[in-house]
């Protein structure tokens, strides 16, 4: 097999989401990083909850880690993320009363963060998720645009999203800006995350990306995702898929296994190279793709008696069949 970001280099960087201990060589998943990616993201210790807990106090050593590996290895970095509703202390959106606080507070606390996070890494970040999924999920008719229960909308309104990427911009100015979401491929989302990108641009907000995430299952339409890239495209910013994974089953509702059966492999045998099909075909706006995690032995949707096998390696980190479907469309 060639290491994927080999069968890639000429088209977009291949990155993996990784922990901490995944940076270790001696380890293999070290060596599968080394061996196959030109980027990480960190799955979770650069979200606030993880580098500012308690206010004014702000932990680097897990996030130091994966940037120092990074540079080691001639790696890029994603940084992920700096504003979000999720794994966000508390402290940032309540005072000790629980009363949501004031807009000019809420402001200054997420101006601080995303300063002194961005200060940090200043040159070493490739694209930032400055804002991670404002948008709400599920409104076909399209009357309820934004996430109405994130305390950054309760407090702020709208504008939060502006303000985030002016702090962004001035902390590291030579950062790519992204606003990442998931469902960004359907219908009833992605012209939402489209009028967001459009009004940012045309109001001169600093954004020069969108990230689509793809936690994808093998039935997802890759339909949607051809649509969804030429709509984007059309808006001059880049695109990242910055969440990849391609579960096994056919909805959430099939039955779990925690065995990789014949049928789960056919189905990604064909799905995998669809997408990435697609995803060859615009690859002068796609400049980086993503996986959230390395190989099938460890996945965020992973639950007991359900395994989702969603990544182009096995459990040993050892490419499976559709890698080498997805090989033969660059090598024939
Ligand atoms: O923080 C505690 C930690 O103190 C404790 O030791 C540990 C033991 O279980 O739990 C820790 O928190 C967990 C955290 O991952 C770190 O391992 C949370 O319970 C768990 O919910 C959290 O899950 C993460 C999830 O985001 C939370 O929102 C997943 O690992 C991570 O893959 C997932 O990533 C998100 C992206 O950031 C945004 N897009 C969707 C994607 C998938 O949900």
């Amino acid at each position: 097999y060639i290491p994927l970001k080999e069968l890639f280099k000429d088209h977009f960087f291949v990155g993996a989401a990784i922990t901490p201990a995944h940076t270790d060589i001696r380890t293999p998943h070290g060596r599968t990083l080394v061996e196959h990616f030109n980027s990480v993201t960190a799955e979770n210790v650069m979200k606030p909850d993880a580098i500012q807990r308690i206010k004014g106090t702000f932990t680097w050593t897990e996030a130091d880690r994966i940037v120092q590996f990074a540079k080691e290895n001639n790696m890029k970095v994603r940084g992920h993320t700096l504003t979000w509703h999720s794994q966000t202390p508390d402290w940032f959106f309540f005072d000790q009363t629980g009363a949501l606080l004031s807009k000019d507070i809420a402001l200054k606390q997420l101006e601080e963060h995303i300063t002194a996070v961005m200060t940090r890494y200043r040159g070493m970040i490739d694209s930032w998720d400055v804002v991670n999924e404002a948008l709400f999920d599920w409104d076909p008719d399209g009357q309820i645009i934004y996430r109405e229960d994130s305390p950054w909308y309760k407090i702020i309104g709208e504008s939060y999203i502006d303000s985030a990427f002016v702090y962004a911009h001035r902390a590291d100015p030579d950062a790519k800006l992204f606003y990442n979401d998931y469902n960004s491929i359907f219908s009833w989302k992605r012209n939402k995350i489209f009028d967001l990108v459009k009004r940012l641009k045309d109001n001169n907000i600093p954004i020069h990306g969108i990230g689509l995430q793809g936690h994808w299952f093998v039935g997802t339409s890759v339909e949607d995702l051809r649509t969804t890239l030429e709509l984007f495209r059309g808006l001059g910013v880049e695109i990242q898929i910055t969440e990849l994974d391609l579960s096994v089953y056919l909805s959430s509702n099939e039955p779990g296994s925690v065995v990789y059966t014949d049928e789960f492999n056919t189905r990604q045998r064909i799905a995998y190279p669809e997408i990435f099909r697609v995803l060859l075909d615009y690859s002068d706006a796609i400049a980086g793709v993503t996986f959230w995690g390395i190989g099938d032995d460890a996945s965020w949707l992973d639950t007991p008696g359900r395994k989702h096998f969603p990544f182009l390696l096995n459990e040993q980190l050892q490419p499976k069949p559709a890698y080498f479907d997805v090989q033969r469309l660059l090598r024939r």
